[in-house]
């Protein structure tokens, strides 16, 4: 036989092969397949090495108990903002002032807007700079404000005052140790209403456990401490958010405008 038909023969064979489901080809070697199989079923059932997972850091500070104690008593102190800014950093009881936050960042705004917005915490460049939301998501807050006719309206604040490491969400203890000083700038600045930046913001300040999507563009009524304010308050979709997926942009600007209706809408006479 030729070359070209020994070539031949030995392609239609393996056609045949292959047509009859072989995809393998025997190696010169036996190898044991069962010993295989036994070999991965015992690996299967040994237990997988530990993995290292990634915690926030909380470093313990006082217990938030006492920590919401001595905050409230600091914060009821104050009797204007700067008093209520220069308490707040001198504040020890939050866990984040002690995990590398440059210096404690409180308010910006109107003095006496009707509006207050309350974001999750400081990042980056407001670590940096020392003033709430003037990053990337911060311009974006300030240009829908602008476009929403409420420039020179709104007081900025956040759930915390110190950045969390890493931007990482604040956790519940952070934000209940902050929690009396962002009651006493409401009290101070006796806006109309609040506006809930994010789902972080928003449950802690509503002290609710429903997601940001289910919460945002409605209203909830924020109810103080002790009772003494109401205020109607709602949640809406976070900057930095809109900035990851522009599509939702569309809802949080339904948000504004109907948070600038409200405000805006002529005050029934009593
Ligand atoms: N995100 C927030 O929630 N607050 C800021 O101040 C900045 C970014």
């Amino acid at each position: 036989m030729s070359l070209a038909a020994d070539q031949r023969a030995v392609e239609s064979l393996l056609a045949f092969w292959a047509d009859a489901g072989a995809e393998a080809l025997y190696a010169d070697a036996p190898i044991d397949r069962l010993a295989e199989g036994a070999a991965m079923l015992r690996a299967k059932s040994q237990p997988p090495p530990p993995v290292a997972v990634a915690r926030p850091v909380v470093s313990r500070g006082p217990d938030v108990g006492s920590a919401v104690a001595m905050a409230k008593a600091a914060a009821a102190a104050c009797n204007d903002l700067e008093s209520l800014a220069a308490a707040i950093a001198a504040f020890d009881g939050c866990p984040l002032k002690t995990q590398g936050a440059k210096q404690a960042v409180f308010s910006r705004g109107a003095a006496d807007a009707p509006l207050m917005i309350i974001g999750e915490g400081p990042g980056a460049d407001e670590d940096a700079q020392g003033q709430p939301f003037v990053g990337r998501a911060g311009k974006l807050l300030d240009r829908m404000i602008k476009a929403a006719g409420l420039e020179g309206r709104v007081f900025i604040t956040n759930t915390v005052f110190w950045r969390p490491p890493g931007n990482r969400t604040p956790t519940p203890q952070e934000q209940a140790a902050c929690a009396p000083f962002v009651e006493r700038a409401i009290a101070l600045v006796k806006p109309k209403m609040l506006m809930l930046a994010g789902g972080a913001s928003a449950k802690s300040v509503l002290k609710r456990e429903e997601g940001i999507l289910s919460m945002r563009g409605r209203w909830f009524e924020w109810v103080s401490d002790d009772k003494s304010i109401e205020l109607p308050a709602m949640p809406t979709l976070h900057p930095a958010f809109l900035l990851r997926t522009p599509a939702q942009k569309k809802k949080a600007w339904q948000d504004l405008l109907t948070v600038t209706e409200r405000l805006d809408r002529p005050e029934r006479p009593h």
